[in-house]
């Protein structure tokens, strides 16, 4: 049985005050529930104040990104080490704004997911098809290309510590949702694809978030889904008000 899991990515939001007020209203809350796992991710320079905030609670602090090296002169990045000294317990690699926007490719990626595993971080890794790839009939080889290479020599132990993000990158920011049966396609695909790779039980034990315009209205639709089994959320994530009836998506079964 796999226990949905609801994570916040904030992105490039909120700043002390904000964050440090909505994190008191997870806190709240989520309380002692462990029917859910719950985990936000700040900006790097929040991460950790944020963890200090949520000390002793249930949920989970990350980050949206690591280097791929363990440290030295990269001027700007930020280690998994670095990282895990200021709390974080998750990093969220292989977003779609990190492939799209800032250029990184599979080959990366995969270094990113070696370095976090490295130092004992879990990881998100994020994959998703654009709208023209989705057109083409491309879905199943790009976020398939994906997950095996961003995957590529993690081991089946450390396959535990990885949890797969399906997110669209069509439906990113855009408040067009993926339908039940578009997520349900696409989940289904990858558990496949990994249960290929490892091996059937692995691939059943393995979480594969949904994200993409997750917002309270569609949520219980989404987690529905038998694959479905969580969600990474954006702009939802950032208020109390859409994020905790997010963390509840699953109890309005
Ligand atoms: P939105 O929920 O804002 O569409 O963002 C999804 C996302 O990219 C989460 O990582």
């Amino acid at each position: 049985m796999r226990k949905p899991f609801i994570a916040g990515n904030w992105k490039m939001n909120l700043e002390r005050k904000s964050a440090l007020d909505l994190v008191a209203r997870i806190k709240e809350h989520v309380g002692a529930r462990d029917d859910v796992d719950v985990a936000v991710f700040p900006p790097f320079v929040y991460v950790d104040e944020v963890a200090r905030a949520l000390r002793g609670s249930k949920i989970a602090v990350g980050a949206q990104n690591c280097c791929d090296e363990p440290h030295g002169a990269f001027t700007g990045e930020i280690s998994a080490a670095q990282l895990a000294d200021v709390g974080a317990t998750l990093v969220i690699l292989g977003h779609s704004e990190r492939r799209h926007v800032y250029g990184e490719g599979n080959e990366l990626v995969n270094r990113k997911v070696h370095a976090a595993l490295d130092k004992g971080l879990a990881v998100i890794l994020c994959v998703g098809e654009t709208l023209e790839q989705r057109q083409a009939k491309q879905t199943e080889k790009v976020i398939g290309g994906q997950l095996t290479a961003g995957l590529a020599g993690v081991s089946a132990r450390d396959l535990l510590k990885i949890t797969i993000a399906y997110e669209p990158v069509w439906a990113i920011g855009t408040g067009q949702v993926a339908t039940a049966k578009q997520a349900g396609e696409a989940h289904a695909y990858l558990r496949g694809v990994l249960g290929g790779v490892y091996t059937d039980s692995l691939a059943d034990q393995t979480r594969i978030q949904y994200g993409g315009s997750v917002k309270p209205d569609n949520v219980k639709e989404l987690l529905l889904v038998p694959d479905v089994d969580g969600c990474l959320v954006g702009g939802a994530s950032l208020k109390a008000e859409t994020f905790l009836p997010l963390i509840d998506g699953r109890r309005m079964r």
